[in-house]
């Protein structure tokens, strides 16, 4: 296959999509890999990395892009990038439904087969693909460290000549794949750490990491659709939980919310009122920004202060550690090329494979629903 790497243009975006150890393994199977010029800077990858690699180094996006079957980015191309993609290619790269509406047509008339990284399925086969959980990971990791920054509170207990400090309380609201990491993050900077989450498999996995599961009672099967996300909440369930998170955040010290139902606006678990009732130089830090944010006073890429409380809405949080976040990106990348290409190396695009046809919106000029 030609495999063209471009380098990344949206704000705030650091990350790449393959790194120089996945482009050893492509151009060792046979495969010619394009890496437009400056593609890995942003996480730390040189362009000689990638020479020595075996990549050919391309001065722009469309020298990189001219004659490739497979063009990959992190961030869905622009509708000038997309419109460097020579018909027939294959995209690889993610593409929110909320922001493709305009793009899709366009790729479509291109002709080019666009596969939404998004959209791998979450099954056995496809974990090494899944770029949601190598970058939640990331996402919920980074999460924790950006609290304890602004908090003027220590996370661990201390025993010192100076006296004794008390470890902090952290709330980890989602225990989906950031949340976990969340939880793990936290306790090993030595907080007491409690979490909730709607579905009953999340109790089960945040016990494990040697967290308290505030409101048991309150998790059911019922809430796991059967691609194993939650779905949204009834009202009255919605005020059940809501009561809840409002007994345990006012001891709070650091709360960490990762609450996302995907395709739809994250869950508003904590109101200005909760807020109202925390300590004083406690900190919110707010996973789902993205997606509107789980509190309601949370400004997306901003930090509000409210009560004494400080809430960050972090934006992109993986590109914020964009070495390991690129290469577990990349390393999602890398298998997909390889499920993508035939035992002798050439690109096989078969839709009614379980997960090609899962990820491509668009093919033979058509925007697949
Ligand atoms: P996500 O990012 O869609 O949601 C994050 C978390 O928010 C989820 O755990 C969800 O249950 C929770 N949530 C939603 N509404 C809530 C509410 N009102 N209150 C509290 N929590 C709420 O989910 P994520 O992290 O992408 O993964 C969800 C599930 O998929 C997990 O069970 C995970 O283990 C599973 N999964 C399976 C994979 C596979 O089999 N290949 C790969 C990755 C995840």
């Amino acid at each position: 296959m030609r495999i063209a790497v471009l380098k990344e243009t949206a704000d705030r975006e650091r990350r790449v999509a393959l790194m120089p150890d996945a482009v050893k393994r492509l151009a060792g199977a046979g495969h010619a890999v394009a890496v437009e010029r400056g593609a890995g800077a942003g996480a730390h990858a040189g362009d000689d990395d990638y020479a020595a690699a075996g990549a050919t180094l391309a001065d722009d996006a469309a020298a990189a892009a001219r004659d490739a079957q497979v063009v990959t980015k992190v961030q869905r191309p622009t509708p000038a990038e997309a419109a460097l993609l020579p018909r027939g290619a294959v995209l690889v790269s993610l593409l929110p439904p909320a922001q493709t509406a305009e793009l899709l047509p366009l790729l479509a008339a291109g002709g080019v087969t666009a596969l939404a990284l998004e959209r791998v399925p979450r099954i056995t086969r496809a974990q090494s693909m899944d770029v949601l959980s190598s970058q939640a990971t990331v996402a919920g990791y980074k999460a924790v460290l950006l609290g304890a920054g602004l908090m003027p509170r220590f996370l661990p207990m201390l025993t010192t000549a100076a006296g004794n400090i008390t470890p902090a309380k952290a709330l980890v609201l989602g225990a989906g794949v950031a949340g976990l990491q969340a939880i793990a993050t936290a306790r090993r900077l030595g907080a007491v750490v409690s979490a909730f989450d709607v579905r009953a498999a999340a109790r089960e996995q945040v016990q494990s990491l040697g967290a308290k599961f505030v409101a048991a009672e309150l998790v059911s099967p019922g809430a796991e659709t059967a691609g194993g996300y939650a779905r949204e909440q009834g009202a009255d369930e919605q005020q059940r939980t809501l009561a809840a998170i409002a007994g345990a955040i006012r001891e709070m010290d650091l709360v960490v919310s990762t609450a996302a139902i995907p395709g739809r606006p994250a869950p508003r678990l904590i109101t200005a009122e909760m807020v109202a009732t925390m300590k004083p130089g406690s900190v919110i830090v707010d996973v789902s920004a993205e997606t509107g944010g789980n509190c309601e006073l949370t400004r997306p890429g901003e930090t509000v202060h409210a009560h004494g409380v400080a809430i960050l809405g972090p934006l992109n949080l993986p590109s914020t550690v964009a070495a390991h976040a690129s290469a577990m990106f990349s390393r999602n990348v890398l298998t997909l090329l390889q499920h993508l290409a035939d035992q002798d190396g050439a690109l096989r695009l078969d839709l009614a494979d379980e997960i090609t046809g899962a990820m491509a919106l668009t093919h033979d000029g058509q925007v697949r629903s």
